[in-house]
């Protein structure tokens, strides 16, 4: 009999073992259903830093959805850094009186009423990169209290981390969204230090690959401790990352300066290779007073239909012929896109010779034997069309890109 009860009490422990194991591998996954495509949106650091209050977020979805934006598939209005005031006696992070005097909340609600979604930010440790009060310690609490004021994206910063191993604390953040129940965007911002390809893949929806950006073409601008970057800089720190990318999880080559002091045809090359690379695509101007260029940039839609492809496959480099790169990105039905870009500072002549190409990706498994197969083209920026019979012939201006969209003759 005695036997009998420690038998059933041992079962009752391992039956609720198991059941709590079940619970905490449930809690345990990012929302799957965010982030199919890469994120589209606005993001305030780039042009306004700290200097950011709730008219000014306001004004940026009035914008998104008169410039076009939002048609042309933008989503998400994010505020960076310093949107915090102080915690409250519970802990609890409230937002800072003075800038944001009618609370997250009703921003979110406003945001919402345009058919638009919210993002905010926070960092890994006790304090943002501008000094701000970070979530560290306080990451279940965060994830609550954004998910009360329906917050719909999270970008997580990596300041003052000494010592915090990077995986623990986003998954810790992670968990602390999912247990908190609202899905929220999980944009992972460690400015790929640790190498968050090999182990984010589970955690967030994209991760930053590099250090900040830089409205430049080919500069490294030095901070002391660390380096921002121009648009070729960061392009080449992409090198052996496309593997790590796909649906739900994004390489990201940080918000974007479409619209920042770069040449049109900086802009141009700039948006579109971060579109054909599926990096999120974050404009990071002030939408307010953007040039009639700078938003036909950012809302070419056969660009960001490049980008947003299901396939969800990262463009691969080509061929390497010196100035002139070519990238090309599978996409769904049988389509291609295909980029020529000249990194040089005067205007290229190039010829290209599709026939004498073979494309093989060895990721993707997609081939094209240009003698078999044969694709007439539209580009992108022109419209002008062509098919891949012959030689391809085109000028390309310094720091200019030449897209095509290809797709399969019949
Ligand atoms: C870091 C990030 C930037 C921005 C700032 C805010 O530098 O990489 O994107 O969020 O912090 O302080």
């Amino acid at each position: 009999m005695l036997a009998n009860v420690k038998i059933l009490r041992i079962m009752a422990l391992c039956f609720s073992s198991v059941i709590l194991l079940f619970v905490q591998s449930a809690a345990a996954q990012k929302f799957e259903q965010l982030g199919k495509t890469p994120q589209l949106g606005w993001n305030s650091w780039n042009t306004f830093g700290c200097n950011i209050d709730e008219k000014m977020i306001k004004d940026m979805a009035d914008v998104m959805v008169k410039s076009g934006m939002k048609d042309a598939g933008y989503e998400y209005i994010n505020i960076d850094d310093c949107w915090h005031g102080e915690r409250d006696a519970k802990g609890f992070i409230q937002a800072n009186k003075k800038q944001f005097p009618s609370g997250i909340k009703a921003v979110a609600d406003y945001v919402h009423s345009k058919g638009l979604k919210l993002g905010i930010y926070s960092d890994a440790g006790n304090k943002t990169c501008a000094g701000r009060p970070g979530s560290r310690g306080h990451e279940y609490q965060d994830a609550i209290a954004y998910a009360s004021w329906d917050v719909d994206y999270v970008k997580y910063d990596w300041c003052d981390t000494k010592d915090i191993n990077p995986k623990a604390a986003y998954t810790t953040m992670r968990d602390a969204i999912r247990n908190a129940g609202r899905p929220m965007l999980f944009s992972i911002c460690e400015w790929g230090d640790n190498k968050p390809w090999e182990w984010a893949t589970d955690i967030g929806h994209s991760w930053r690959t590099t250090g900040d950006i830089d409205p430049c073409w080919n500069c490294e601008h030095s901070h002391g401790s660390w380096s921002s970057w121009g648009v070729l800089r960061i392009l080449d720190k992409q090198e052996g990352l496309r593997k790590y990318a796909g649906p739900g999880h994004w390489n990201d080559m940080d918000m974007m300066e479409v619209g920042n002091g770069m040449t049109e045809a900086e802009d141009r090359s700039h948006f579109s290779l971060w579109a054909i690379m599926n990096s999120p695509l974050i404009a990071g101007n002030d939408l307010r007073g953007m040039s009639d260029n700078t938003r036909k940039i950012l809302t070419n839609k056969e660009m960001i239909a490049i980008n947003q492809d299901a396939l969800g496959i990262q463009a691969l480099k080509w061929i390497d012929d010196g100035d002139i790169e070519i990238f090309i990105k599978p996409l769904a039905k049988g389509d291609y896109a295909v980029l020529f870009l000249n990194r040089a500072d005067s205007e290229k002549i190039y010829v290209h010779n599709w026939p004498f190409n073979e494309m093989k990706d060895d990721i993707s498994k997609h081939e094209i034997n240009f003698n078999k197969q044969h694709f007439n083209w539209k580009n992108v920026w022109t419209d002008a069309t062509g098919n891949t019979y012959s030689n391809l012939t085109i000028s390309i201006p310094a720091h200019d890109v030449v897209v095509l969209r290809l797709t399969p003759k019949k």
